[in-house]
C-alpha cells in the first residue's frame, strides 16, 4: 500500500480506527531497521537480577546488551553516569545496582543512600539528557506492612527501615529527574545466583537437622529470572511494538502470597529435602532492621497495562530448582 492510499484510508476512518491505523503507520515508519538492535545497558550486573539478565541476553537477538559491574559503572558517582550515557547511544538502562544489605543499612545509611538514593537520581538525569529509557528496580520495603490487602502503587509509603527509606528516596529522585522511566517494585527476590533465602535454605538443609523460620511476615517470593524475562518483554512491548504502556511505578511479583516459613517449606519440598521446619514469630529473631509484616504487592496495574501473564510463586520455586540443576 502506498503512502497516499494509506493517507486517504486514514481520513475516512473513525477516531478509534484512526488511532490504530496511526499506530500501524508509526510502527512501519519508525520501526528500527532489520539490523538495528535496541542498545541496552545493565548496571549492577554481578547481582542476582543482573546475572539472570546476562543469562537471558543471548535469547534476545533484537537487543544488544552491555553489562556493567560496580567497577565498570559506579552509579553513585555522578560523572560516571554522564560519561557512560554520553558515549554509548543507549536506548535503555536497566538499573540492577543497589545496596541490598538491609541490616547493614541501619548503621551505614550514607553508603545505602549513595547507591540507592543519589545514584538512581544521577542515572535518571543522564538518561533524560541522552534520551534513554530507565528501568529502575525498587522494593516492597517502601511500605510499613500495616495493611491486610495487597499494596497498590498509589498506597502511602512509610518505610520501616533505612534500606527501605534509601530505596524510597531513589524512587523519588528518579521521578524528579525524568518522566521516561519504569520503577518496578518487587519483593523477596531470589535466584540460583548469590546470597538469598532460597540458597540459604538449601545450604542449611544440608548442614542441619531442623530449622526455625519466621511465619508472621507475608509477601510474595519473586524469582529473579521471571522478573528479568518480563522486564525484557516490557521493553519489547514499549519500544518495538509501541504499546501504550504509561511510564511510572509498577508492582511486580509472582502470584499468591506466603510467609518465609511457607516459602521454606516449598523450597524443601521441591528439592526433596527432609529437614524439620518449625514456624516461629519474628519476635523470636530480633533484628536491627524492622521488616513489614504484610507487604504483598498488587500486580493488577502491571497485568492490566502490559498483559504479560504472571506465574505463581510456587512455579518460581520449581523453575529455580530446574535452572539450578541444569548447570
Ligand atoms: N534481594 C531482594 O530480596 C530484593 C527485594 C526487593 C527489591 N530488590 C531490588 O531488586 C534490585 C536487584 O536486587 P538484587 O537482589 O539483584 O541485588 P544484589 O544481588 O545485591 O545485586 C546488586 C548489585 O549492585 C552492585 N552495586 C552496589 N553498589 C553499586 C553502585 N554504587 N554502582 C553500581 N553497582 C553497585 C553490587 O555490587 P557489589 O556486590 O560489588 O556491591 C551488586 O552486584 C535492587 O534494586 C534491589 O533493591 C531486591
Amino acid at each position: 500500500m502506498t503512502l497516499p492510499v494509506v493517507a486517504k484510508l486514514y481520513a475516512n476512518k473513525t477516531k478509534i480506527e484512526r488511532f490504530s491505523l496511526s499506530s500501524c503507520l508509526h510502527n512501519y515508519y519508525f520501526r528500527p531497521m532489520k539490523d538495528a538492535r535496541l542498545r541496552i545497558a545493565v548496571t549492577g550486573s554481578s547481582g542476582q537480577l543482573g546475572q539472570e539478565l546476562q543469562w537471558l541476553a543471548p535469547l534476545y537477538p533484537d537487543m544488544e546488551f552491555t553489562f556493567f559491574s560496580k567497577q565498570d559503572w559506579d552509579i553513585a558517582i555522578e560523572s560516571v553516569n554522564e560519561l557512560q550515557l554520553s558515549t554509548s547511544q543507549l536506548n535503555v538502562v536497566i538499573n540492577c545496582a543497589a545496596y541490598t544489605n538491609v541490616e547493614k543499612a541501619e548503621d551505614d545509611f550514607e553508603s545505602a543512600s549513595a547507591t540507592n538514593s543519589k545514584g538512581p537520581g544521577y542515572l535518571a538525569t543522564a538518561c533524560k539528557k541522552h534520551g534513554a529509557l530507565l528501568i529502575h528496580i525498587s522494593t516492597d520495603y517502601v511500605f510499613d506492612g500495616h495493611q491486610h490487602v495487597p499494596y497498590i502503587e498509589e498506597d502511602s509509603v512509610n518505610p520501616m527501615n533505612m534500606y527501605g527509606l534509601s530505596k524510597l528516596h531513589g524512587e523519588q529522585a528518579v521521578d524528579a529527574a525524568t518522566n521516561r522511566y519504569y520503577t518496578i517494585r518487587t519483593s523477596w527476590l531470589y535466584s540460583r545466583y548469590g546470597h538469598n533465602f532460597y540458597n540459604t535454605m538449601l545450604r542449611l538443609a544440608d548442614e542441619r537437622e531442623s530449622l526455625r523460620v519466621v511465619d508472621d511476615q507475608i509477601a510474595s517470593p519473586t524469582y529473579a529470572k521471571f522478573l528479568a524475562e518480563d522486564i525484557l518483554h516490557l521493553i519489547r512491548l514499549k519500544l518495538l511494538d509501541f504499546r501504550p504502556i504509561p511510564f511510572g511505578v509498577y508492582h511486580y511479583t509472582q502470584l499468591g502470597e506466603t510467609s518465609w516459613f511457607g516459602f521454606a517449606q516449598e523450597i524443601m519440598r521441591i528439592n526433596q529435602k527432609t529437614i524439620q521446619l518449625e514456624a516461629v514469630r519474628s519476635a523470636e529473631f530480633p533484628t536491627k532492621a524492622k521488616r513489614p509484616q504484610y507487604s504483598k504487592l498488587s500486580t493488577r496495574k502491571w497485568e492490566e497495562y502490559t498483559s504479560i501473564a504472571l506465574r505463581t510463586w510456587q512455579e518460581g520455586v520449581e523453575a529455580c530448582r530446574l535452572s539450578s540443576s541444569s548447570n
